[in-house]
């Protein structure tokens, strides 16, 4: 996991394969259908280092040979929250690794004018005792993360209990969410150069909405 000395509380997962597998991501011909998998993927990879460090318990269960106490993850679970829609992208990769954690919704657009976030639909598990993984691909000019954030912690989630989970994230976008959320932890798969004039990641993978679904 790599560290960037102006951002304290985000977390780069450097490993070779998600560094492949993004490159390839990134490349303006690949296909939809490989975008998703890889996407998919990646998030596998990343939700495997994030989960590190659950916090576990143990439970009597039986072998075939004898009774031990046996490692379990601790307390409730997890909630793992896409961010409408890309993130739906990523929760597929998450819900593989832990296919019994409860799914939220937070729809959130940008206004193509103002960039910033207009909320259209929230759905979210019952909130207490859990780790929430918020998750969206880009992080770009940071206003939905932010906001994403703001709906958690409205219903009295901690900054301790959400996880943020995105694939590429730029500088702008890093530090708006870092002067909001200053103890929420973040991930990220690459940290890029900027954002265009359009709000747009450079070098990026351009609209990942578009690139997982397939639109335009
Ligand atoms: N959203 C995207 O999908 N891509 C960007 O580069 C910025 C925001």
């Amino acid at each position: 996991m790599k560290q960037d000395p102006r951002f304290p509380n985000l977390f780069i997962t450097d490993h070779p394969l998600i560094q492949h597998k993004l490159s390839h991501m990134r490349e303006h011909d690949t296909s939809t259908r490989t975008f998703r998998e890889l996407l998919k993927e990646i998030t596998l990879l990343m939700g495997y280092e994030i989960t590190r460090d659950l916090p576990l318990t143990t439970r009597e269960i039986k072998t075939p040979l004898v009774t031990i106490d046996a490692p379990v993850i601790a307390g409730k679970k997890l909630a793992i929250v896409p961010i409408l829609r890309a993130g739906i992208g990523m929760s597929d990769g998450l819900l593989n690794l832990v296919p019994s954690a409860r799914v939220g919704h937070i729809g959130v657009y940008r206004d193509p004018t103002t960039h910033m976030p207009v909320e259209y639909l929230v759905r979210l598990p019952d909130l207490s005792e859990r780790t929430f993984i918020l998750c969206d691909p880009m992080v770009a000019t940071g206003n939905s993360a932010v906001y994403a954030v703001d709906v958690l912690k409205k219903r009295g989630v901690t900054d301790e209990q959400i996880i943020f989970l995105a694939l590429v994230a730029a500088p702008e976008g890093v530090t708006v969410f870092q002067n909001a959320h200053p103890k929420v932890k973040m991930y990220c798969a690459s940290l890029d150069s900027h954002l265009d004039d359009h709000a747009y990641i450079v070098p990026g993978l351009g609209d990942a909405g578009d690139r997982i679904f397939g639109t335009k």
